[in-house]
């Protein structure tokens, strides 16, 4: 069999989840079931000459695929070429798969992109009240789905949406590139992501969503672009990619003000490991400042990040509710840098004037450890909520070169924590001595939370 065909049969696969709860989401494993159809989207009529709309070819296949579900499930296999497209919608037990040379080119014109409601945990669209676009390319309510490939492309030709939202000129909330709503059993993998209109992956109500070796860019100027964002998910893993943004290279968030508070998903059960990340006006790795629905059991290892506004960011305020908890992030290499490490409590930005300022976000029991960092500006900035102070932040083994003369290392108020072998010397509240008998850690046997 030519050897083309072996990798094509090898990667026309489903996901099956096996095994225990583990120490983090990323080492449970997960098999992959080959589809046993596949067709090819010039089957359907679609011309990659980058200039011919193929949304009606990229509807008609998995229109047709659909019939597949309960036979094991079949892939879409889009061949080297520029396929235009507005958005579609993808069905269970799909795997779409981008050959190498294969580019999916996001339309540049808006009416190619449909209008949907906002989500309900945030009850209006983020950028503008009332209703959202569509993502280029989205789920809802599905199972098993594959977004995979010999390293293809998804670009969202941003350019137009980056520049109608600096001019004010859009009428509703810019899209994203990938969407999942309420799905399970997600797979991102060996794609490069160039330009999106706003976020890149947004999985949001999901779980069991595995993002695997993916390349993500948009340029340095692009506003609010952000890499991945795991919304009100649970069971997610990120591991081996590389992303570099205008804003923020990975969030998590659960839902904005009265609306998260009502809906009540948190974001939990997370793990990060081995990746890359560079944001040029937001922080390499956020947590919030979406966070109403709760954010909690995240694990990270293995972040290198680079040439950055901010390394690792927590952010809330006051009228979100929701709770930031449970956070053990180990192993970080940080390289210019502007601020390290921060936890912010006034972001403000509400929804509307209905938030409630008397709910109190909550904060605590994270751990930052094993951390190195060459030419950073500031080290800490730990700015709490008199109402509702941050507690049990733990530091250890941090070591922080700061590259100005810069006399305020750490800013801290309404914080408290513990911290040992940390330079520079971190502010007083966070210079509790007893880290190693206080700190919160993850690793336990059965992957639970435990103070240890
Ligand atoms: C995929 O392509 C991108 C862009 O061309 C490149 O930066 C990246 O290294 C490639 N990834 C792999 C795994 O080959
Ligand atoms: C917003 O709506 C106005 C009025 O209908 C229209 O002229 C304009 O093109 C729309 N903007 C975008 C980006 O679609
Ligand atoms: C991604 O590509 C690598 C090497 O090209 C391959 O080993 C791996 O199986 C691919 N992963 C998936 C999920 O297709
Ligand atoms: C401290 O952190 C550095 C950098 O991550 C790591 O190489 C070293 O092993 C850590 N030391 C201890 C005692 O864990
Ligand atoms: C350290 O922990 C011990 C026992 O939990 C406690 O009595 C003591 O006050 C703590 N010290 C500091 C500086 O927090």
């Amino acid at each position: 069999m030519p050897v083309a065909l072996l990798l094509l049969l090898a990667l026309c696969n489903g996901i099956r989840v096996d095994g225990e709860e583990s120490n983090g989401h990323c080492d449970l494993k997960s098999t992959l079931d080959s589809r046993p159809h596949s067709v090819s989207i010039l089957e359907f009529g679609a011309i990659g000459d980058g200039k011919t709309l193929n949304t009606i070819a990229f509807q008609n296949a998995i229109f047709y695929l659909k019939s597949f579900a309960d036979k094991g499930g079949a892939q879409l296999y889009v061949p080297p070429g520029r396929w235009l497209t507005g958005s579609f919608s993808l069905t269970s037990h799909l795997t779409l798969f981008l050959e190498k040379g294969a580019v999916i080119l996001g339309s540049q014109d808006p009416s190619h992109w449909d209008i949907v409601e906002p989500l309900p945990s945030y009850g209006r669209g983020t950028e503008l009240p009332g209703k959202r676009y569509r993502s280029l390319i989205n789920g809802y309510m599905l199972h098993d789905v594959v977004i995979t490939g010999d390293n293809g492309t998804i670009d969202g030709q941003g350019s137009v949406w980056w520049e109608w939202f600096t001019s004010h000129s859009l009428n509703y909330t810019r899209p994203h590139l990938v969407e999942f709503v309420s799905s399970e059993y997600v797979l991102v993998s060996n794609i490069t992501f160039l330009n999106a209109p706003a976020y890149n992956i947004h999985p949001v109500y999901c779980s069991n969503v595995h993002i695997h070796g993916i390349s993500v860019y948009a340029p340095p100027q692009s506003p609010y672009t952000i890499g991945i964002v795991p919304d009100s998910s649970n069971k997610v893993c990120i591991e081996d990619c590389s992303i570099s943004m205008g804003h923020d290279a990975i969030a998590l968030k659960s839902g904005w003000d009265e609306y998260g508070i009502a809906y009540g998903r948190p974001t939990t059960n997370v793990h990060i490991r081995r990746v890359q990340l560079q944001s040029s006006s937001g922080s390499c790795l956020a947590f919030g400042s979406e966070m109403s629905g709760g954010i909690s059991d995240v694990q990270v290892q293995q972040l290198h990040l680079y040439d950055s506004l901010s390394g690792i960011e927590f952010r809330t305020t006051k009228g979100r509710g929701g709770y930031i908890k449970e956070i053990l992030i180990s192993d970080v290499n940080m390289l210019n840098v502007e601020t390290a490490l921060s936890a912010i409590g006034n972001c403000r930005s509400h929804p509307n004037d209905k938030f409630d300022p008397n709910a109190l976000p909550v904060l605590e029991k994270i751990t930052l450890q094993n951390i190195v960092g060459t030419n950073i500006n500031m080290a800490g900035n730990f700015i709490g909520i008199q109402e509702s102070p941050f507690t049990s932040i733990c530091l250890s083994n941090i070591s922080l070169s700061i590259d100005s003369a810069s006399s305020d290392s750490w800013q801290c108020s309404y914080v408290s924590g513990f911290s040992e072998s940390i330079f520079p010397k971190p502010c007083p509240e966070l210079e509790n001595f007893n880290a190693s008998s206080s700190c919160f850690s993850l690793l336990k046997p059965n992957g639970r939370a435990a103070i240890l």
